[in-house]
């Protein structure tokens, strides 16, 4: 099972989500069994580590950010089963890019896990240009929505 997460610069939300999932997948022993990658619509921010802001945050969690980013690509449609989105126009941009029906049916959003997304408000907000209060608010929504999404992959993975 290969789940990749997907933002617009792949610096702030798309290597925290992975980051989060990582951690829970662990602690559940299914490290072996979930691949789980991040990149961007994006590719002004390729190469770069994660955002300072949300790697402190992540710290002050008690979790470990890595990885460089990347643009996501045609090829990463095809080769992972789940591509999450964190906002409207990241989904755009991967449904843009699918080349059919298979491919667009592997592309979701995030808060479609969150118990707590109200009605049509299923974006992750972009930390970007807000402050800590606004990293540690992503946080919130990201932990919530993946707990919920380690619980639908581990029963995936068990019906394979
Ligand atoms: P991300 O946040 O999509 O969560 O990684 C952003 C990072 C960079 C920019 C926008 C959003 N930017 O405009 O450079």
């Amino acid at each position: 099972m290969r789940v990749l997460f997907v933002c617009l610069g792949n610096i702030c939300r798309s290597p925290s989500a992975e980051a989060v999932l990582r951690k829970m997948v662990s602690a559940r022993g299914l490290t072996g069994e979930i691949e789980i990658d991040s990149a961007g619509t994006g590719g002004w921010h390729a190469g770069n580590a994660p955002d300072r802001r949300a790697v402190a945050e992540a710290e002050r969690r008690g979790i470990m950010m890595s990885g460089r980013a990347r643009q996501v690509t045609a090829n990463d449609l095809r080769d992972f089963d789940l591509i999450i989105a964190m906002d409207e126009a990241n989904r755009r941009d991967l449904i843009a890019l699918a080349t059919d029906d298979e491919v667009r049916a592997k592309i979701q959003l995030l808060r479609e896990w969150d118990p707590e997304a109200m009605g049509h408000d299923r974006a992750v907000p972009d930390p970007y240009y807000g402050g800590d209060r606004e990293f540690a608010e992503m946080f919130e929504i990201i932990d919530r929505s993946a707990e919920a999404l380690v619980d639908d992959l581990a029963k995936r993975v068990a019906d394979d």
